[in-house]
């Protein structure tokens, strides 16, 4: 699969280095240093490289977005339509200081941040993901937490999207929870903002990893 990093950050470059050790393409993007972004895509792997975000967009059939909320709008007005692209949103409305009040984008803030990118590319397959989960966990060697393995939920209203989605939440070692339509991620977003709280104040952060029991 091809797969365009617009973020490469702690998640970006996190998520990208699993998902290339898979074999899939990589295309690290959307960095204030250029240097930085080869670095990266040189500790990826030979199918990773860097590039901007407009050609991690061309050359890819998934796109995944791991910038700051801050950011995203004018970032989506550069890069649509996005049309038939499987975009991965992980971005949340925390405020940056944590103080876990969920914020959408400035032109709607009564919707979640992902259903403000499908507006924003109404063509585009959008699927909330990753939000529940820390950068450091996806950073390391496992996500196996004793016998267990976290879950990741997911979201989004095109059924095949979801589908490749929960498979690359799964190629990462995590439980794939599909969590419904695009709709749940405002309750995710919220959900993902009690969650840093939770590592914060209980002093476990990032050693932590949310799972849904099954019986
Ligand atoms: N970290 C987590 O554990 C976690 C978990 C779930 C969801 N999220 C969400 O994922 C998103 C990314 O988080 P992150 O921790 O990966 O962030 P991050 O490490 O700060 O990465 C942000 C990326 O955006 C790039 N960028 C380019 N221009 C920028 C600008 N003008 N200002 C700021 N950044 C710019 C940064 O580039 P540079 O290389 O120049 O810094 C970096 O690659 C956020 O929405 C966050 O809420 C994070």
């Amino acid at each position: 699969m091809r797969i365009g990093i617009i973020g490469a950050g702690n998640m970006g470059a996190a998520l990208g280095k699993i998902w290339a050790k898979a074999g899939h393409h990589i295309i690290f993007s959307y960095s204030r240093n250029e240097n930085k972004l080869r670095q990266l895509a040189a500790s990826a792997g030979e199918t990773a490289r860097a590039g901007t975000p407009q050609e991690a967009v061309a050359h890819s059939d998934v796109i995944l977005f791991a910038v700051w909320v801050s950011s995203l709008e004018d970032i989506i007005q550069a890069l649509r339509p996005l049309n038939n692209k499987i975009v991965i949103t992980c971005v949340s409305g925390l405020q940056p200081d944590f103080t876990g009040q969920t914020i959408g984008l400035a032109t709607d803030l009564k919707i979640s941040v992902a259903e403000t990118i499908q507006q924003f590319a109404p063509n585009a397959k959008v699927v909330e993901a990753f939000n529940t989960t820390f950068a450091e966990i996806i950073a390391s060697d496992s996500r196996q937490f004793g016998s267990d393995f976290p879950s990741v939920f997911y979201c989004g209203d095109d059924v095949e999207a979801k589908q490749v989605v929960a498979g690359l939440i799964e190629e990462c070692g995590y439980q794939a929870v599909d969590a419904g339509n695009l709709i749940v991620a405002r309750t995710l977003e919220t959900l993902a903002t009690a969650w840093v709280q939770f590592a914060v104040s209980s002093q476990l952060f990032p050693n932590l990893g949310l799972k849904a029991l099954r019986r």
